[in-house]
């Protein structure tokens, strides 16, 4: 587990609302119900740390965590389709594009990408929001438990060449599965090395 103890900070419903910019910040980003919420349960060992939950659009604030005094995880609201009213839903995926490019302390974006689907058009779409933005993205494969080991194989060779196309990308992929523990004691240890 992480050195230090996690806390829940605040969540966060507008840019004026943040937390001042004087930790290392890394947060998680990916389609509704693609398991961000859930991959930060399992990297704090915390069950219900952050909420959630089978509904897509579970997650409609911007969660802050902190590791420690040194660093905060951000859980962010999903995009795509969601389940909520389409005025809400327009109001918080504005505030998340406000997030992804323009917060100075982010640094690493981890965009989770579902094992069962791979990318998909709106994957890019804020893939090529964080190029522009030149914050710096890793993809996490989630659900690896769900999927046949062959459709993971062709999931993360269809990521990679996705990924190969965007100058912000870092070069390697994490699969995970936060409901078996794959894969969440190297994300940790790529985020406790982030400085
Ligand atoms: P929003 O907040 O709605 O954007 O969703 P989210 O990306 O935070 O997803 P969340 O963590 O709430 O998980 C969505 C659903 O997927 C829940 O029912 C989880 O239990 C399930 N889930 C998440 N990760 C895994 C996993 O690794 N394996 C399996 N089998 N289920 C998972
Ligand atoms: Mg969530």
């Amino acid at each position: 587990l992480f050195a230090g103890p996690v806390d829940f900070v605040k969540g966060v419903v507008a840019m004026s609302g943040m937390p001042p910019a004087d930790r290392v910040e890394v947060c998680f980003a990916g389609r509704s119900n693609v398991g961000k919420s859930s991959l930060i349960n399992a990297l704090t060992g915390r069950k219900n740390l952050a909420r959630a939950s089978n509904t897509p659009g579970r997650t409609q604030e911007i969660n802050y965590f902190a590791l420690g005094d040194a660093r905060y995880m951000v859980d962010l609201p999903g995009y795509g389709y969601a389940e909520a009213p389409v005025a809400i839903v327009a109001k918080w995926q504005a505030l998340l594009k406000s997030y992804l490019s323009g917060r100075q302390t982010l640094r690493r974006a981890f965009v989770l990408i579902d094992g069962r689907h791979g990318v998909k058009a709106v994957d890019e779409e804020i893939m090529d929001l964080l190029d522009r933005s030149a914050v710096t993205f890793q993809a996490v494969l989630t659900k690896a438990d769900k999927v046949s080991r062959a459709e993971l194989e062709q999931n993360i060779e269809q990521s990679r060449a996705a990924l190969s196309k965007h100058p912000a990308a870092y070069p390697e992929l994490i699969v995970t599965s936060s409901e078996k523990g794959l894969g969440i004691e190297t994300l940790r240890a790529t985020i406790a090395t982030l400085e």
